[in-house]
């Protein structure tokens, strides 16, 4: 299907924990590729509550001497039958190292497709250095994660200006809006960023610790409204990527 693309202007909004979230509600197998420069492997550290060891991740990869399709099987590490994980870098100085990788890591999640794995990218906050930019703009879909509150929307809304550019941005823009109607409701957020809202997650502290750092899952968990939040998010990403691809077939020159 897809290599789509999360990420934030500033606050962290909850790109980590919905990315893991996703990634455990996907119904295909799904690669999670931890891109945040920030360095630490937030989800080994939070998500894994630090019971898997880091032995591998993208500086590895960056090393290798092989392809970077090659080097990437060497470095993908599963979480459960479905999902696996390449993890991130364990410093944020190691971040400057991954700058040439980028774009051979991007044509080879591309490829993935062909084995019938998707790709999740926590692509971090927005203008770090080491961000994985031709990540960001080479997606199926790159997705400003957002709350709906003022200090969010207000961040997201210089980087917005810039992404939704044609030709200079992402491909395919859209926002993932955490805190439906706290207080703005979706319509209010798409139009003052200029992006549709591709997907909505409610604000749920309790049920996002699940995926955020490791929490027991409280009572009703997966029938809740944060996981029935992202199943439907789920829906409307793979949709979204799909419309995406069919607008890209209809510009084609004939
Ligand atoms: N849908 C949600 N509802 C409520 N709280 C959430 C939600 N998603 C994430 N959180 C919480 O927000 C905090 C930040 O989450 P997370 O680390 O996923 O954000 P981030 O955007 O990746 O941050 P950073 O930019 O620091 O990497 C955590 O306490 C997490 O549990
Ligand atoms: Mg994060």
């Amino acid at each position: 299907m897809a290599v789509v693309c999360l990420t934030s202007a500033s606050g962290s909004p909850g790109v980590t924990s919905t990315a893991v979230g996703l990634a455990f509600c996907w119904p295909r197998p799904v690669l999670l590729v931890e891109a945040d420069p920030t360095g630490g492997s937030g989800i080994l550290a939070g998500f894994m509550k630090g019971t898997r060891p880091y032995d591998a991740g993208l500086v590895e990869l960056a090393l290798s001497p092989l392809s970077a399709a090659d080097a990437l099987r060497d470095v993908v590490r599963p979480l459960s039958p479905n999902v696996s994980l390449v993890a991130g870098t364990r410093t944020h100085a190691q971040a400057a190292a991954l700058r040439d990788v980028w774009e051979p890591l991007g044509s080879a999640l591309r490829e993935l497709e062909a084995s019938g794995q998707d790709v999740i990218v926590d692509a971090g906050r927005l203008g770090l250095m080491g961000s994985p930019q031709q990540l960001l703009d080479s997606a199926d879909s790159t997705l400003l994660v957002t709350r709906a509150n003022l200090p969010s929307i207000s961040a997201a809304r210089s980087w917005a200006e810039t992404v939704r550019q044609p030709g200079t941005g992402w491909r395919h823009a859209g926002l993932l809006l955490i805190g439906e109607g706290q207080p703005y409701r979706y319509t209010e957020v798409s139009k003052v960023l200029g992006m549709p809202v591709v997907a909505d997650l409610p604000d749920d502290p309790v049920a996002a610790a699940v995926y955020h750092r490791g929490d027991h899952p409280p009572r009703h968990f997966e029938t809740g409204p944060y996981v029935r939040g992202l199943q439907a998010a789920v829906q409307s990403v793979q949709a979204h990527v799909a419309r995406g691809r069919f607008a890209l077939v209809e510009e084609a020159p004939r």
